[in-house]
């Protein structure tokens, strides 16, 4: 087990390269099972929830190479179509891998997924899909047992939320159907664009994803392709409220700014100057931040969930206060207590937060409760005075790349250690 150690009080300065989507690779990577042979994918990040990926892929019977940001996947014999519990546990997103499986054996049985750090995950909406293309769905002791009698069947599925996973499933599963799909609500987030662009090249006959109505006619056969995943946009994002509350000068490369179209106006609220081109972000802010306007947490092209907790951590220090309503997960307020920690002043009431900027935030010994609540605290420590340990941080290698090595690029005292009271 490692922490992160970091000593506030840095400007960070010059340049930085956003790695591809996490959200959008997953998907990915689930999806080259359905095209037999070797599909290569450019731009993917290196992270944990890849590997973990990897490992499933490997499972099935795939023949994985990885050469730093390419990753090669050989899936001509898939020799299992179930995945084992510990694999599940591995990757919450792991639930992408049903629709592929389905679409390539047939049949799969995985484990539930369960519960998570952000509440209850259901994929009620998966389900209900996956049944009216045909599939025999049974939940059997956690497990969930799944197979299609003759072929998946096309139709047309209303969704009453416009979840991203149910609509990756669908996508995964309509693409080699038996006849044309419709799916109504679609979520319109760019890793559904991605993973649809993905799927066209590999020959599938795909129209409007990006909007609220996604149209597919299955085809017989997928065929591998080469693809460049898209860049995270919730890395980039992260990055930019550690740039904004240490006061920095930084060359964001490798972004899609119109992906950041919510976030880039609350940059600009909270004082930052940014400098936008084709696919970089300058991003400069001298003084102290100024409170933004109410944020409310929405399916895309809302502000994202994901960035909830790291633009908090931005507000922390902010002139004035900050209100947060988070509308998409029940319980994603858990790092508030460790935003705390250090000194902010947050309350929270049911899906609202309420952000008091204080002058000065002062280091303590804090622990990662999820994912982005985890790069919170790394946002926030970058400007405390004194010395932050930031401890569970397998959290944040599961969505950011060595995020120590990018934040001492630019100038953090930042450091990766031994957590000896792990072991
Ligand atoms: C994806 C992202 C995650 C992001 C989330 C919302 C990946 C790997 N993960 O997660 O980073 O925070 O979108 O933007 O892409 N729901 C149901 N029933 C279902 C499915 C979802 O009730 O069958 C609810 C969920 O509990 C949640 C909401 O819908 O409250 C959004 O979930 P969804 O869009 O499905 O998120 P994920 O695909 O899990």
């Amino acid at each position: 087990m490692s922490k992160l150690v970091i000593t506030g009080g840095k400007k960070l300065e010059g340049e930085i390269f956003i790695h591809g989507a996490k959200n959008s690779a997953l998907p990915i990577l689930a999806a080259t099972i359905m095209c037999r042979g070797e599909t290569i994918i450019h731009n993917c990040p290196q992270l944990s929830d890849v590997e973990a990926s990897i490992k499933i892929l490997k499972y099935l019977g795939c023949k994985v190479s990885q050469d730093k940001d390419t990753v090669t996947v050989n899936s001509t014999n898939i020799i299992n179509s179930d995945i084992p519990e510990n694999l599940m546990h591995e990757m919450r997103s792991s639930i992408i891998f049903l629709g592929a499986l389905l679409a390539r054996c047939k049949k799969t049985k995985l484990s539930f997924p369960g519960g998570c750090e952000l509440g209850p995950r259901p994929i009620d909406l998966h389900i209900a899909a996956l049944k009216k293309m045909g599939v025999e769905i049974t939940e059997e002791h956690g497990f969930l047992n799944c197979s299609v009698k003759n072929k998946l069947k096309g139709s047309k599925i209303a969704l009453s939320f416009p979840s991203v996973g149910a609509t990756e499933n669908i996508l995964l599963a309509a693409a080699s159907a038996k006849g044309k799909t419709i799916i109504t609500n679609a979520a319109r987030e760019p890793e559904i664009v991605d993973l649809a662009n993905f799927l066209i090249s590999c020959g599938a006959k795909i129209k409007g994803a990006g909007s609220d109505n996604i149209y597919i006619e299955g085809v017989s056969r997928l065929t591998p392709c080469e693809h460049v995943v898209i860049p995270d946009r919730i890395a980039a994002s992260t990055f930019m409220s550690a740039i904004a509350i240490t006061r920095g000068d930084v060359l964001v490369k490798n972004v899609e700014p119109k992906h950041l179209s919510m976030m880039l106006p609350i940059f600009e609220e909270a004082g930052c100057k940014l400098n936008i081109s084709e696919k970089n972000i300058k991003i400069k802010n001298t003084d102290r931040l100024n409170k933004i306007s109410t944020i409310r947490t929405m399916p895309y092209p809302g502000f994202p969930t994901d960035l909830q907790a790291p633009t908090m951590a931005m507000m922390t220090l902010a002139k004035g206060t900050s209100i947060f309503v988070e509308n998409i997960f029940e319980n994603r307020y858990k790092h508030v207590c460790e935003l705390n920690r250090l000194g902010a002043k947050i309350s929270v009431e049911g899906k609202v937060a309420v952000v008091y900027g204080v002058d000065s935030l002062s280091g303590a010994i804090t622990r990662c409760t999820d994912l982005r609540g985890g790069a919170s605290l790394v946002v926030a420590a970058l400007a405390a005075e004194g010395k932050t340990e930031i401890l569970d941080i397998s959290h944040i290698d599961r969505g950011y790349n060595q995020i120590e090595e990018t934040l001492k690029n630019l100038g953090a005292d930042i450091s990766r250690e031994k957590d000896i009271s792990k072991n």
